[in-house]
């Protein structure tokens, strides 16, 4: 099978991008992701009572761009992304990370896709060095190769060397969800799904982490999916935002094709927020189909 450079990964080419010349880049026409018409029901309760986490969602994020994922608590948002990084299987509809069918091309996804969650699991025991490098083991990664890297990251994320060999309990949530990132990109991930990840921060540590997520765009060629309750950071960071509301999109635009129509209708200046009030409101709670509002959050 052909490969070709990604980034630092070597990744075998689809079906798509077969034939399509010799170039050694992927073909930028291919966006980082594709999702066509999904659905994913829950079967919940002693009544197996369906709830639908996502209907008919579609979206496409271009290469090196951000896509904010946008909703109140239970809208969906992490069952998107698990969708996405395979965690779990599609009722219906198609996901496709830079033209790998996510079902069919499973392997090649794995390798291109990492997540990192707000609640990411660690070794609480261990150092963000010993569970970093056992993240990269893990992925077969050359050990003394990580273990470089794995100090250039967590030191841009503010994480000094002194304190890489403390156990991770003794850290701050804020510094803990800087080692769920660095963690992360250790596999230089060409597609990086990011649930959350500065949710509960302090604002130092927040600043910290959104100027890493935009550094990493510009340095790392990463494309990236975040969802986030911060309409600051959503309208700083990202290129387009779907807002979802009972597991469907309400709206998406650019943030400020969003805020422009949200003035319009308005008749005065708005802001992202009057975006996100008017679409994920109360208006809009008569179109919640019956079994979609549990929220077990
Ligand atoms: N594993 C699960 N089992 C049953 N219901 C779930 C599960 N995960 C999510 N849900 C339901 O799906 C809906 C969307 O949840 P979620 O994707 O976590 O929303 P968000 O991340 O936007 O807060 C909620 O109603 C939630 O209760
Ligand atoms: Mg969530």
């Amino acid at each position: 099978m052909t490969a070709t450079v990604l980034g630092q990964q070597k990744i075998a080419r689809p079906n798509a991008l077969r034939g399509a010349g010799k170039a050694a880049a992927i073909d930028t026409a291919v966006p980082a992701l594709l999702v066509e018409g999904v659905t994913k029901r829950f079967v919940v309760g002693r009544k197996r009572k369906p709830v639908v986490a996502i209907s008919n969602v579609s979206l496409r994020l271009e290469r090196g761009d951000i896509v904010g994922i946008l909703g109140a608590n239970g809208s969906g948002k992490s069952t998107l992304i698990r969708l996405v990084s395979g965690l779990l299987t599609l009722d219906s509809g198609r996901v496709s990370v830079f033209g790998f069918d996510i079902e069919r091309d499973e392997l090649e996804v794995k390798r291109l896709i990492n997540r990192v969650s707000v609640d990411a699991a660690f070794f609480k025991k261990l150092s963000p060095m010993e569970n970093l490098l056992f993240a990269a083991r893990l992925y077969g990664l050359d050990v003394a190769g990580a273990k470089r890297e794995a100090v250039a990251i967590l030191g841009r994320l503010g994480i000094g060397e002194k304190r890489v060999g403390r156990p991770i309990e003794q850290m701050s949530r804020g510094m803990q969800q800087k080692v769920a990132i660095a963690r992360a990109l250790l596999t230089s991930p060409a597609l990086l799904l990011l649930d959350e990840p500065t949710t509960g921060l302090d604002p130092r540590s927040k600043l910290d982490v959104q100027t890493f997520i935009e550094e990493l765009r510009e340095t790392h060629d990463a494309s990236i999916v975040l969802t986030t309750h911060d309409l600051d950071e959503a309208e700083r960071l990202c290129d387009s935002i779907t807002v979802l509301a009972g597991g469907r999109t309400v709206v998406e635009d650019t943030p400020a094709g969003l805020i422009a129509a949200e003035a319009r209708r308005m008749g005065r200046p708005a802001t992202l927020h009057d975006v996100f009030m008017t679409h994920t409101g109360r208006s809009l709670d008569d179109d919640v189909e019956e079994g979609e509002a549990d929220d077990i959050e």
